[in-house]
Formats: C-alpha cells, structure tokens, sequence
C-alpha cells in the first residue's frame, strides 16, 4: 500500500509522546507520505519545516488557521515560502462555527493568503466550515484556480464539492467520512471524480472508524482510504495508488532524488 496523508498536525503541542514513534508506525501500515500543516504560530511553522528538513517522506504547509486569524494574522511567515519542503499554504479558510476570530478578521486573513499562495505559486489548503457560501465565494473573487488546492477535511455536500471542482480544487476525505451521520459526505466520497480524490488523517483529531475516539494518527488514514475505497467499489491497493498520484499532483511535489 501507498497511502499519503495530506494533513497531519504534527507538532509538538499535538503530540505531547513525541512523533517519531507515530510516523513509523504508519509507515508500516503503508503510509509512504505526509503532509505536515503547521499552523498555531511561528513555532509550529518552524517545527514543520524542521520536521520536513530531518524525514524525506514529510513534507510541509504552512499558514493561518482561521482560529487563530486575530492572534497570527499578521506575523511575518516570509521565511517559510521559500523553504523546498513546503508543498501548501494552509490550513486557511473560514470557521462561522466557532468564531473564535471575529468574521470580518477571517474573510481579511483568507484573502491576504490567497494573494500569499499566488505570489509563492504554493497551492492552497481550504478550512471552511459553516461558511460553504463565503469561502466559495472569496475562493472565485480572489481567483484561487490559478493557485488550485484542496478543500481539506471534506464535510459539505454535492452542491459544494461541484462548484469548488469547478474551482479546479481537490476534495480531502478524513474520518469524518467512516461516521455513520456523515451521509451527505460518503455520497461525495462515493462520487467525485477519480483524479480529484485525497485522504487524510486531520491528525490528532477525528480518528476513523475503527478507531474512533482514540487520538488520531497518521497511520489510521489507511482506515479512511479503505472506507472510501469501499463506497467507490474499487480495490484498497488501487485506491491507495489513486490518492497518493493525485495527492503528488495537487501539491506538485518534487520527485524523490531531484
Ligand atoms: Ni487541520
């Protein structure tokens, strides 16, 4: 198997017991890459790209969690966009659920990260929740397709996922996708085209199904895959290739030795 996690948090404030025990144990459940977001600051920023600079199959993303858009909106991340192992910037988006940074300091950030991602030709990682309408939005007036990216930790509908297609944006499965609820999200799952299909772990929140209510590593996208391989019919292996292309593509990342 060749899965690729496309979103793990895996700094240390998200895993207090360290992660190097966790990126083996899911290289040996067939887990050949990961996507390390660093967001909540500059320091998890830099411990991204360190992380990414000691381990070849890690690679990095980094931004503003619209969480936190109040706090770190304007600190100075210039130093990470050069950096050869960053692949995205993100996670950036909209989060009307919790609100924990006022609306109008969301919508300001995403922009200006858009604008980032544009000037660093970094494709973008998408957090939108309860704002499906917003985030699509400032997606198309800020011209986002140039840039592409995924719509990370998918949970909206059809309707969405076909305009944020249109968007040229990939659509991101996590374990939310193995709850039995999430019926609008396995009919996505079940649907969307096969060259715009990835999976990943949200790590350390969100464990799939067999594993729910455990804290989440990357190892578990395997369970999240082989659900998602079931509600499309196709072979685990298959899936796990599919993705894992896919996921090289969208994030352009490097050829292993070049
Ligand atoms: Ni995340």
């Amino acid at each position: 198997m060749t899965w690729f996690d496309t979103h793990c948090h895996l700094d240390d404030e998200h895993n207090p017991d360290g992660v190097e025990a966790a990126l083996e144990r899911a290289r040996q459940a067939g887990v050949t890459t990961f996507l390390c977001v660093g967001v909540g600051g500059l320091a998890q920023a830099e411990q991204a790209l360190a992380l990414s600079e000691r381990h070849s199959d890690v690679f990095a993303s980094v931004g503003v969690h619209p969480h936190d858009a109040a706090r770190d909106g304007q600190l100075n991340f210039e130093r990470c966009w050069a950096h050869p192992r960053l692949l995205a910037v993100g996670e950036v988006g909209l989060d009307y659920h919790y609100n924990h940074s006022p609306r109008e300091t969301q919508v300001e950030v995403f922009r200006q990260f858009i604008a980032l991602a544009r000037r660093a030709h970094k494709p973008l990682i998408i957090h939108t929740r309860n704002a499906a309408e917003d985030t699509l939005q400032i997606l198309k007036s800020e011209n986002a397709r140039d840039v592409g990216g995924v719509i990370h930790c998918f949970s909206e509908d059809r309707a969405f996922a076909t305009r944020a297609l249109d968007l040229g944006f990939y659509l991101s499965f996590s374990g939310i996708v193995t709850f039995k609820t999430a019926r609008a999200i396995q009919d996505v799952a079940a649907w969307a085209p096969s060259d715009r299909v990835l999976v990943e772990t949200d790590s350390p929140y969100l464990a799939p199904v067999p594993m729910r209510g455990k804290r989440c590593e990357p190892a578990f996208v395997v369970h999240t895959g082989a659900h998602v391989a079931g509600l499309r019919n196709v072979e685990q292996a298959d899936f796990a290739a599919l993705t894992t292309e896919n996921a090289r593509r969208c994030f352009r990342v490097p050829v292993a030795g070049s």
